[in-house]
């Protein structure tokens, strides 16, 4: 099961990919065990394979299933929170590192996209900031500070080099591009030539120690090393929950003609920005896709459909020659407090490594993720392991921190709150709302063909009720971002553990 109901632009890999699972259970110990089969996972297991080690991913959904196939994939090392922002948080030298190692991911990528044939649509090309109300202070400001982590950054005048309507802009070079779909499959096939298992199972609790544990809904597995690259932890661990924010963002593609903007990166610098890249069609003779993404919002927090129509219009008064829309989909970023990502060494688990926290830039973190966590396991000194090291307090993004913890206990409020609506009979089909029902609170989701599916809507986690998503017809968490699927509980997005439970809605009714 995939974590939303509406379709990006990628090609999913299920298809050619679905005869490479395991047959039942797994029984024997293994050597590294990755619960997660995206990017982060990918690239974890392409690394330890290559040195030897015998691995097996795990992934409840298949392969990419989660958000790795609802990107944009821009490669950037122009990082969205910005390098004056970093050096704040993380120091100068903080800064250099974060620079460094995502420009390291860039070329990890690169050269594996440029082995293959096709080479999956990478491209080096330049990225563009650019100011959302015309002050162009903040771009000068950047320009400084991602110069002083080793950038190449470069103010360039009003449509000198990017369309007139984006004003100045601030030019990062060596930024890339990449087609999602094809390189995920390269990826994944890469794990399998060089050796690595995959099996098709959902985790549900992992345990450190000498040989540390991952528990299945059935069995469990033991291995010397595991990498909970989930996305977020769903397991017992140093509460990264309350470090980092879910997000919901959107993406809309338009068709153009080539002609309609430079082939590049694009980033605005509101709260939240908008983001955009070209994906160039296979036959020269097709239009050009241009991809437009952003309108986040906190998660189970503001279930508007117009994000879509918002997108579509911020993209045509910008880029006047985009044609027809052709594709919408949303998904889930996590916002860390402090703007990097959590890798490393789980702070409550021996023997257990992190991949969270992915932000606007999870396709270089999770590759990052690969070769630090690699030289983890390998007992190897890596440079970048302070600056990511999941155990660390976000004490200089500790104002963020405070708001967003604050944020998720107002969402308690619901409990005091009465139902969306008073009765089933106000829920059309394929809609769902929550209804109060004495003590408990109920998720109820009408399907298409009017059937009734009934949860008990407090969220398995910490207790918070569920909200509908009516654009991703699922049930959202606004607290820290769990999701569930309308029609059976089953768990879309973490750190819940444990599926929405069935609430006997014919009894109580
Ligand atoms: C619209 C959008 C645009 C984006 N644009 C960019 C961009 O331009 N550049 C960029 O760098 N990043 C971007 N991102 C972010 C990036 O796509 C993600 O951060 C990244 O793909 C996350 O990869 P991952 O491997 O950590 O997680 P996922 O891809 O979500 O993989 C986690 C996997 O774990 C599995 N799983 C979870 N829990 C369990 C369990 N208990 N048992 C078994 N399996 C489990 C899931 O099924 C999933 O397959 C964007 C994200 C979105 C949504
Ligand atoms: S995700 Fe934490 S309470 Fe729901």
């Amino acid at each position: 099961m995939g974590t939303a109901r509406t379709q990006p632009l990628w090609t999913p890999v299920d298809t050619a990919t679905a005869d490479w699972f395991l047959e039942g259970p797994v029984s024997e110990a293994q050597d590294v065990v990755i619960v997660g089969a995206g990017i982060a996972g990918l690239s974890t297991a392409l690394c330890l394979c290559r040195e030897g080690r015998r691995v097996l991913v795990i992934d409840r959904a298949g392969l990419g299933a989660g958000e790795t196939l609802r990107t944009t994939a821009h490669l950037a090392s122009a990082l969205d929170d910005r390098y004056y922002r970093l050096a704040r948080q993380h120091g100068e030298e903080g800064a250099r590192l974060a620079a460094a190692s995502h420009a390291a991911a860039i070329d990890w990528i690169e050269e594996l996209a440029l082995a293959s044939d096709p080479p999956c649509g990478f491209r080096r090309l330049p990225g563009y900031l650019f100011s959302h109300d015309g002050d162009t202070d903040n771009l000068r400001r950047e320009a400084e500070a991602a110069r002083a982590a080793g950038l190449s950054a470069e103010l360039v005048g009003e449509g000198e080099e990017a369309p007139a309507a984006l004003g100045p802009v601030l030019r990062f070079d060596q930024q890339a591009r990449v087609d999602m779909g094809l390189y995920l499959l390269v990826l994944a096939k890469a794990v399998r030539d060089a050796g690595g298992a995959f099996l098709r199972a959902e985790a549900s609790a992992v345990e450190g120690g000498a040989q540390p544990c991952v528990r299945l809904r059935e069995g469990e597995v033991r291995a010397n090393a595991v990498v909970v690259a989930s996305n977020v932890p769903f397991h017992e661990t140093g509460a990264t929950y309350t470090k980092q924010a879910p997000y919901r963002t959107y993406a809309v593609v338009a068709e153009a003609p080539p002609e309609t903007l430079p082939d590049a990166l694009y980033w605005d610098d509101g709260d939240p920005y908008h983001y955009v890249r070209l994906q160039m069609p296979g036959d020269a003779a097709d239009p050009v896709q241009v991809i437009v993404g952003g309108e986040d919002h906190k998660t189970g927090q503001e279930d508007d459909p117009t994000a879509y129509v918002r997108l579509q219009e911020w993209a045509k008064a910008r880029f006047p020659g985009i044609g027809r829309f052709t594709h919408a989909w949303s998904g889930q970023v996590l916002e860390p407090a402090d703007s990097l990502a959590f890798i490393g060494r789980d702070p409550d688990n021996e023997n257990v490594y992190l991949v969270t926290g992915d932000s606007g830039n999870g396709i270089t973190h999770g590759t990052l993720a690969g070769l630090l966590i690699t030289d983890l396991i390998q007992g190897r000194d890596n440079p970048w392991t302070g600056l990511y090291d999941p155990a660390r307090k976000p004490v200089r993004g500790g104002g963020e921190w405070l708001r967003e913890n604050a944020n998720a206990a107002l969402q308690y409020r619901d409990w005091i709150r009465p139902g969306e609506v008073a009765d089933a009979d106000a829920i059309a089909r394929g809609t769902g709302a929550v209804l109060r029902r004495g003590l408990h609170r109920v998720a109820l989701y009408r399907g298409a063909d009017g059937h009734l599916h009934a949860f008990n809507a407090r969220c398995p986690h910490l207790g918070c009720v569920v909200r509908w998503s009516s654009e991703e017809k699922s049930w959202d968490c606004p607290c820290h971002g769990s999701r569930f699927d309308a029609a059976s509980g089953a768990i879309l997005n973490g750190p819940t553990s444990e599926p929405l439970s069935p609430f006997p809605w014919e009894k109580a009714s």
